[in-house]
């Protein structure tokens, strides 16, 4: 038997990271009334989280690693009539809800999880979409300055959840997912690991400050170039610091300096803007690496990846971040930190790090 609405949340996450989100929900929720609990089958790509909690938790997407995106629930269905299914969820969205009343919409979209079987259904989840789309507006119900934002999530052909998103707090891409285009001169897919932790971990204000033509970065584990192009891109001066060969364009930009040289021994002559990091190594010698540059002053902003174990890979993250946080505390500094499994990244996270002030 279904929960009440209101007391379900629902993530989207990598498929086979489902333990990981389910975790993760419930650290959250610990650190609240701590009752909730987890229903996730391994593979499907999305978490359901049950909590008395679960109106406090819905607005936290951006603090969880795993969660591409986090809804709060107002229904689900199953053994919807193929040939008019919105009959039984048009009911399900127009229900009143004791806080909100009924509510009117700034947009609605129809969602599979990202894993293989679900993905198949995209074609009838665009299809679903035009037909939810016209009847809200024929019921008067969308209005573009709403904070709401209506989710159908297909789980199946005949099963779906109705829930709604606070634009404000919620992850404003379908799926969770930004769909990013190859650029058609960056040495590496990897560039669009890049892109999207600058897209994902940062807002539009804080890219505009923060990321500034002029300023001076270093990319450790740069070869090919992929991450170089994105701060080259944008105009930032790039120490590349890799044994591997650099992309020549890039190097004709002039505005790369190619350093054969050990990520781990490297140290700048003076303070940069920006330090990224792909190399492959253990996450925890990463974290390591990361937390010295921060505390020593030698980089206001960071990016980094996590390559995760095999196990364990909520507590690995945990305990990265945790290793950054102390070293920083041990110097009396605070430092920002932002995480998230990206769409590009595999079995691996991205964090962003900040000392403020
Ligand atoms: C995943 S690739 C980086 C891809 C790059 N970010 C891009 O976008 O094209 C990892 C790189 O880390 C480099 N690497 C691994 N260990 C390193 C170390 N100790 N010092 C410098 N580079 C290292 C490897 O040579 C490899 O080129």
């Amino acid at each position: 038997m279904s929960a009440p609405a209101l007391r379900r949340l629902l993530a989207y996450c990598r498929p086979g990271f489902e333990g990981e989100c389910a975790q993760e929900l419930a650290a959250l929720d610990a650190r609240l009334s701590g009752a909730g609990y987890a229903r996730a089958a391994r593979g499907s790509g999305y978490v359901e989280f049950v909590s008395d909690d679960a109106p406090a938790l819905a607005g936290r997407w951006r603090e969880l690693v795993f969660a591409r995106q986090l809804l709060a629930v107002l229904g689900d269905a199953r053994d919807l009539p193929p040939k008019d299914r919105l009959a039984v969820l048009l009911p399900i969205v127009e229900a009143q809800d004791p806080l909100h009343g009924r509510r009117r919409w700034c947009d609605a979209w129809v969602e599979s999880p990202d894993s293989d079987a679900a993905r198949e259904l995209a074609p009838l989840c665009r299809g679903l979409e035009a037909a939810l789309v016209a009847a809200l507006k024929q019921r008067k119900l969308i209005d573009r300055d709403s904070r709401w934002r209506l989710h159908l999530c297909m789980t199946a052909t005949d099963a779906a959840y109705v829930a709604v998103a606070d634009r404000a707090t919620t992850a404003p891409w379908p799926g969770g997912i930004p769909r990013l285009k190859f650029p058609r001169s960056a040495p590496s897919r990897s560039t669009l690991k890049l892109e999207e932790a600058l897209l994902v971990l940062l807002d539009e204000g804080e890219r505009e400050r923060w990321l500034k033509p002029g300023m001076r970065a270093v990319d450790l584990g740069a070869s090919p170039g992929g991450w170089t192009w994105q701060l080259v891109a944008r105009s930032l001066h790039v120490t590349a610091v890799d044994n591997g060969p650099m992309d020549a364009a890039l190097l004709a930009s002039g505005l790369v300096d190619h350093l054969r040289a050990d990520g781990f021994r490297y140290r700048p002559p003076r303070a940069v803007d920006w330090l990224v990091c792909d190399m492959v190594e253990q996450p925890r010698r990463v974290a390591g690496l990361m937390a010295q540059w921060l505390a020593e002053g030698l980089c206001r902003h960071a990016i980094f990846n996590l390559k995760l174990p095999m196990k364990k890979r909520h507590d690995e993250v945990r305990l990265c971040l945790d290793l950054v946080a102390d070293a920083l505390a041990a110097k009396g500094r605070r430092v920002e930190l932002r995480a998230k499994q990206l769409y590009h990244d595999r079995e691996e996270v991205t964090v962003y790090a900040r000392v403020p002030g």
